[in-house]
This record gives C-alpha cells, sequence and structure tokens, in this order.
C-alpha cells in the first residue's frame, strides 16, 4: 500500500476503468451507475474514458480516487444518479469535489437521469426542496455545468448559477414509437399520464402527428395515485402512454384503469426515458395490460428475467457522443433539447 500512496497511485485500485488516451485537454470519467453507457459512448465517441477508482468502505461511505491528472483540464463527468440515488449522488459529488482539487479547468456533469427532481416544491407541509438543495450542492462540489436528459421538470434550472443543458430522447423514443404505430390498427392518441406530463405528451404528439389525452392524477402517496378523469377523446384509440419516468408505475397501472373505463383500445403502448423500475414495478405494469414499455437507458437496466414485461431498451448513448463532442468543441447543444 505505502509505495502505491507514495507514487500517487490509490489506495483501492480493484475496480477501475480504462485510461484515457489523447485526450487533449479534456479528460472523460464515468461514475459507477454509467459505466455500460461509457462504454458505448467511447464507441461513438472514439476516445476513451479515465480510470477513477469508486469504492465503498466498509460502513458504506463512498471512496473516489481519480487515477490519472486532471490539472488543467476540461472534465466531463458521466454520472447518472440512478438507484441507489443517494449512493450515486455522493459519487458525483465525491467525483466533482476530486476533480476541483486536483486542478481540473472546468467540470461538466452530464447526468443521464436526475434524481431527486420531483422534490421541486413543498407540497404545503414542512418539506425539503431537494431539487434545490442538490443544485446547491452540485454547484458547491465544482462543477460548472450540468446537462440532463429530460429532467422531469426543466424549470429545476432555476434552481442553478451555472449553466444547465436538458437533452432529450423524445426523437429516439418517437421514432421507434413511429415503427410500432405502423403494424398496430385503430387510431392513435398520445396519453399524458398526469397533467405534469401534458408538454412531454404534446411533443410526443406533434413528432408522431396524434391528439393527446390527458388523464388527470392526484398523488395519495409514494406508490399510491388516483386518475379521476380524462380529457380528450380515447374511446376506441390505441393509447401511447408517455412519461419521463416510471418509478412503482402506479402512475401507468392508475392511468390504464381511467383509460380502460373510457373505452380505450386494449393493449397500450408506454414510453418513458427513465427507467427506474423498482422491483415489482414490471409486474405490475404487465399485469395492468401493457403491451410493450420502452425506456432507455439513462438507468442502466438492470434485467428481471422473471418480470412478466420485459421493456425494450432504445439507446441514448448517441445522443450523449453528440453532447460532449459539441461540449469538446465548444459547439450548441440546442437541437439537442
Ligand atoms: C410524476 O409526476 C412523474 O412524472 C411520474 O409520472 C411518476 O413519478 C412515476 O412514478 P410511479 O411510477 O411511481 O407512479
Amino acid at each position: 500500500l505505502l509505495p502505491l500512496l507514495a507514487a500517487g497511485g490509490c489506495p483501492m485500485a480493484r475496480d477501475t476503468q480504462t485510461r484515457s488516451v489523447g485526450t487533449g485537454g479534456a479528460t472523460l470519467i464515468a461514475g459507477s451507475a454509467s459505466r455500460s453507457m461509457a462504454t458505448s459512448v467511447e464507441r461513438d465517441l472514439g476516445r476513451r474514458f479515465a480510470a477513477a477508482t469508486i469504492e465503498r468502505f466498509p460502513d458504506g461511505e463512498v471512496s473516489v480516487c481519480l487515477e490519472e491528472p486532471v490539472r488543467g483540464e476540461e472534465v466531463i463527468l458521466l454520472a447518472a444518479t440512478a438507484p441507489p440515488v443517494n449512493d450515486h449522488l455522493i459519487e458525483l459529488l465525491a467525483l466533482a469535489d476530486a476533480c476541483r482539487r486536483a486542478d481540473a479547468a472546468r467540470i461538466v456533469a452530464i447526468v443521464p437521469y436526475f434524481g431527486y427532481a420531483r422534490s421541486d416544491r413543498r407540497d404545503g407541509r414542512r418539506t425539503p426542496i431537494m431539487a434545490s438543495l442538490i443544485a446547491e450542492l452540485t454547484e458547491h462540489a465544482g462543477i460548472d455545468h450540468v446537462v440532463t436528459v429530460d429532467v422531469h421538470t426543466p424549470a429545476l434550472e432555476g434552481f442553478f448559477r451555472i449553466p444547465v443543458d436538458n437533452l432529450t430522447a423524445i426523437p429516439d423514443l418517437a421514432g421507434a414509437l413511429g415503427e410500432r404505430l405502423r403494424n398496430v390498427a385503430g387510431n392513435a392518441v398520445i396519453v399524458a399520464p398526469d397533467l405534469g406530463a401534458v408538454r412531454l405528451a404534446n411533443r410526443y404528439a406533434t413528432k408522431l402527428d396524434l391528439p393527446v389525452a390527458v388523464c388527470h392524477k392526484r398523488r395519495l402517496g409514494g406508490a399510491e395515485v388516483s386518475v379521476s378523469r380524462i380529457t380528450g377523446d380515447v374511446a376506441g384509440r390505441r393509447c401511447i402512454i408517455i412519461d419521463d419516468m416510471i418509478s412503482t408505475g402506479g402512475t401507468i397501472v392508475e392511468g390504464i384503469r381511467a383509460l380502460n373505463d373510457a373505452g380505450a383500445m386494449p393493449a397500450h403502448i408506454v414510453a418513458a426515458t427513465h427507467a427506474v423500475l423498482v422491483p415489482g414495478a414490471l409486474d405490475k405494469i404487465g399485469n395492468a395490460g401493457v403491451r410493450e414499455l420502452l425506456v432507455t437507458d439513462s438507468i442502466e437496466p438492470r434485467g428481471d428475467p422473471t418480470a412478466r414485461l420485459q421493456p425494450t431498451v432504445i439507446s441514448i448513448a448517441p445522443l450523449l457522443a453528440t453532447a460532449i463532442r459539441r461540449l469538446l468543441d465548444g459547439g450548441s447543444l440546442r437541437d439537442l433539447a
């Protein structure tokens, strides 16, 4: 251990990633929840991610060590705050702090799934605004620029004083939906499962040239919601339910119940950017009568071969690779948002 430390190496270098080559003033580093994504991005980008050791101490604390110098470099951290969200969030902050203390010139955090984004306001009780707190922590850790993907609410940007770019996977998911729609009978309709998803639904609807229906949802608890009514014509129509994320599946299941009551065609298609999918969610959605679930790999698929429903994963690696290329070239991300 001592010779390693004396040489400036990391004491726990078991779980490291590959070394960056020919970075030319920029270093790419992946968090542990985004390693497969980093491998895909490497292929697209033609440049490799730098080695970093990310481990847990026996008591659960996060241990991070950069294996290569970043002094004077622009660092791109690719780190989804996927479940377990708290661990991956602390990891992101630790990586940023390590880069800052190692004198990186600029740190850009690409966070394909931004946890706690739903906590964007007080709900009338004595609650925190976690998204705001995390924005502050992010800046405090030395991050200069944040890039998200289909973040729960674009208003999140207002919590930050640093630049925030919110990319979208809608073109990728809408492209896949368009292929499915060629093979399904009946008129289709895009369904927003709650009022918060209307903006998203409108974007899908514009891409696919379909009408929009909206479920009026009320959240009763973490896993419990109720839909009181539906605005829009769904009777006899094929429903494409879209959302930014699926966690317990409660929103989708309750939406389907209301759509079925309103006479929608059975066998719905669901598309969501972030497959949080807590244990049991896939069975729950499958049992509710979902014909296909399309998600992205913003959260790396954990796979449950026994689940009744197996999601189709559309990769956003090309989107992220394009964004990184533009960030390194000083280009605009506008048309990726
Ligand atoms: C809520 O506003 C979000 O957009 C999702 O609809 C919701 O968080 C999904 O969670 P769940 O699958 O647990 O209902």
